[in-house]
């Protein structure tokens, strides 16, 4: 029979998978590499965003779109206080940025009855807007557990702030 034996496919598997999550690379007795990168990201409330809507001169200013929370501080033209997206800041903003409306009915995660079209631009724009030009801080509450408490399987490792898959192989 060719080809190695079962188990030892599994091994070169879970190397594989521990490779990815780089593991290997960060070594024994060595901070874990994301960690070298940047500070820590953390989970936010909605009241806690609400504090990072540009309302303050020194204050750094904070929105999420996909439940993912971006440093748009260095956008202060699109977003500080009187700036035209101001609205879109200290809350997910999601359903707003696929629709491109200001509307306060829209400033919200809520994706209920998006178009395909809709979704595609919201896509589109995480990942050419807000992925390529703002930092990420952290994450919503929300899009990491469910309202029950239990986890949102919708949570993807791709999305972890400083990913990049060159590095990891
Ligand atoms: C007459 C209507 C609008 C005009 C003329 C306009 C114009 C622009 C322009 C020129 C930019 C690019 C600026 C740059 O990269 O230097 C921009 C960015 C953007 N626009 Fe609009 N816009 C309009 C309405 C809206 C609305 C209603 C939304 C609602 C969400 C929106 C959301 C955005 C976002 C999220 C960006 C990216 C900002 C960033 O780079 O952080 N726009 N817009």
């Amino acid at each position: 029979m060719a080809g190695p034996a079962p188990g030892r496919r599994l091994v070169a598997l879970a190397l594989i998978v521990a490779l990815a999550a780089g593991l290997p690379a960060a070594g024994v007795g060595q901070a874990p590499r994301p960690a070298e990168r940047g500070p820590p990201v953390r989970l936010f409330t909605e009241e806690e965003l609400a504090r990072y809507g540009g309302e303050e001169e020194d204050q750094p200013i904070y929105m999420a779109v996909k439940g993912v929370v971006f440093d748009v501080t260095s956008g202060k033209e699109f977003y500080g206080r009187g700036a035209p997206y101001n609205a879109l800041t200290g809350k997910d903003s999601t359903r707003g940025v696929a629709k491109m409306s200001l509307d306060p009915a829209d400033l919200t995660y809520d994706t209920t009855g998006l178009t395909a079209e809709e979704l595609e631009s919201l896509d589109d724009v995480f990942t050419r807007v807000y992925k390529a030009k703002y930092p990420i801080v952290g994450y919503t509450a929300r899009r990491i557990l469910n309202e029950d408490g239990s986890p949102n399987l919708d949570f993807k490792p791709e999305d972890q702030p400083h990913f990049d898959i060159k590095d990891e192989f």
